[in-house]
């Protein structure tokens, strides 16, 4: 198991992503087509940065890219991203700006998850809220037809969250990335298809 991660993580330094995270990225968009050129994408938990590097190579030169996190980020994503170091729950208004700026999205796509700390339902119920507020944010800012991703620690909470996703989108369903630890509690969530509620 050691060697597995390994592989990723050496992979990762030798292409030059800051973390291993790429590889569930490009998992899932092998499998499920998320990234094409001149998109909108919407990256919530951006920090280091591999999802949006990733995602920025897939855009082109007309696409646009918001990377969110708490933390700073120090990757350079080029011309057309714009990177705010933020809290999701904030309502910055810097956030509500650049959203309406840049969006709506083609994708939003959440890595986030929350400090651990060790007590197993705690870390799922904030990993859920995360979840939720991401979901929000998606069916805010979304384009018809755009998708959404995002990242969970599977508990009580996955399933309920994965039915709340229904109504909105044509198509919901759960991955494992194979390039995830196989330790880890996470999975992903994807709804595909964004329809915006009537009325
Ligand atoms: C696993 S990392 C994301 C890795 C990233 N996708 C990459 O490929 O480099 C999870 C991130 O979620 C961020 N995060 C957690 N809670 C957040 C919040 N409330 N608002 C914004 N970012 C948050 C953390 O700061 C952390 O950088």
């Amino acid at each position: 198991m050691k060697q597995y991660q390994d592989h990723y993580f050496k992979k990762a330094k030798q292409e030059n992503y800051p973390a291993r995270a790429v590889y569930k990225l490009q998992e899932m968009n092998n499998k499920f087509k998320l990234l094409k050129p001149g998109m909108a994408v919407l990256d919530l938990g951006a920090a280091p940065g591999s999802w949006s590097l990733y995602a920025s190579q897939k855009l082109g030169d007309k696409g646009r890219l918001l990377a969110v996190d708490l933390q700073e980020i120090q990757q350079g994503f080029g011309p057309l991203a714009t990177v705010l170091a933020c809290d999701v729950f904030s309502d910055a208004p810097e956030l509500t700006a650049a959203l309406a700026e840049i969006g709506p999205f083609d994708l939003v796509m959440s890595d986030m998850a929350p400090a651990t700390i060790g007590i197993k339902f705690a870390d799922q119920a904030r990993s859920a809220a995360l979840c939720e507020r991401a979901r929000d944010l998606a069916l805010a800012n979304l384009k018809f037809h755009g998708n959404f991703v995002a990242k969970i620690f599977e508990g009580p909470d996955s399933k309920p969250f994965k039915e709340s996703l229904r109504p909105h989108f044509d198509t919901v369903r759960g991955f494992k990335p194979k390039s995830s630890r196989s330790e880890s509690k996470e999975t992903f969530i994807l709804g595909l298809g964004f329809r915006p509620a009537r009325g």
